[in-house]
């Protein structure tokens, strides 16, 4: 079994104080293999924010991969912002991430899609560099077929109506087609506060895009919350963990089994080379 805990929105500088303070006895019994951080890992993007974002991460157990948000460049400070947006976060935090993942079960990538500033008001709009998710995705091909491929990013590139924040993140309706084309399994996202999961079938695949809610005081009608996602090699389950206050509790769980996932990719893969055989032997014809 692969373990996966999922952390977005920790907004260092307003996370929230009790709820962190109650984590890691629950953490210890997810027995995590890896923990993926989903951006907005401060609130103003500031070396002391960050100082106690690196010290938390630096204290979870295990491999970490992690991307940074909107709210990762320097709130205070336009010349920083527009010129070096992400230094701060390459000094704390860069060196805690280990950039990709992969065992026998899964394989996690990351990719940022927050900017320092852009071409429109809002700045905290996400943007899809579609050229690195070509690379993304290439890499996701080098490894083995029935392993579940994740990417780890800030700006969820679907909001559903569960949101509270509904924005389109640029080129993200065309990235989900290229993740899906591509045999991407799963986005893990950040950015609304809420927790979803979303599943879809586009072009006859699927994708499942996975929001975790926050663990700040910056909460949009709901308890603080992380995800649990676990992978056996028969089944897929993701799990809404919530502070209720006293201490972490099970909410929701989806659940899907992983043949459903992976089993249609490895026969279309085994069918393509089939045909690919039937050609091979074809005798050529003279004209
Ligand atoms: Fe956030």
């Amino acid at each position: 079994m692969t373990s996966i805990l999922h952390f977005a929105d920790i907004h260092f500088g307003v996370e929230d104080q009790s709820a962190l303070a109650k984590l890691g006895a629950t953490i210890d019994k997810l027995e995590p293999d890896i923990s993926v951080i989903s951006g907005d890992i401060t609130q103003t993007g500031s070396e002391e924010e960050f100082a106690r974002a690196a010290e938390w991460i630096a204290g979870l157990a295990g491999p970490k991969v992690i991307t940074a948000g909107n709210h990762d460049t320097p709130m205070y400070g336009i010349i920083d912002r527009m010129m070096k947006p992400f230094d701060r976060y390459a000094d704390y935090i860069d060196p805690l991430d280990i950039g990709l993942f992969e065992d026998e079960n899964v394989i996690i990538q990351s990719m940022n899609t927050a900017r320092g500033v852009q071409m429109k008001l809002d700045w905290s709009v996400g943007v899809v560099d579609l050229d690195r998710l070509d690379t993304v995705i290439a890499r996701f091909h080098e490894s083995d077929w029935n392993k579940l491929r994740l990417l780890n990013v800030h700006h969820p590139f679907i909001y559903p109506p569960e949101s509270p924040l509904q924005k389109t993140t640029d080129n993200g309706p065309e990235a989900l087609k290229r993740l899906a084309d591509g045999n991407c399994d799963m986005v893990l996202s950040g950015h609304v506060h809420v927790p979803f999961v979303v599943e879809r079938k586009p072009g006859g695949s699927e994708l499942l895009s996975v929001s975790s809610g926050t663990l700040s005081t910056r909460r949009r009608d709901n308890n603080p919350a992380f995800n649990h996602i676990a992978v056996t090699a028969d089944e897929l389950v993701i799990t809404m963990i919530e502070f209720d206050g006293e201490g972490f509790v099970r909410s929701e769980a989806f659940r899907k089994p992983r043949h459903e996932l992976s089993a249609w990719r490895r026969d279309g893969y085994e069918t393509m080379r089939k045909k690919a055989k039937i050609l091979d032997t074809q005798p050529l014809r003279e004209p």
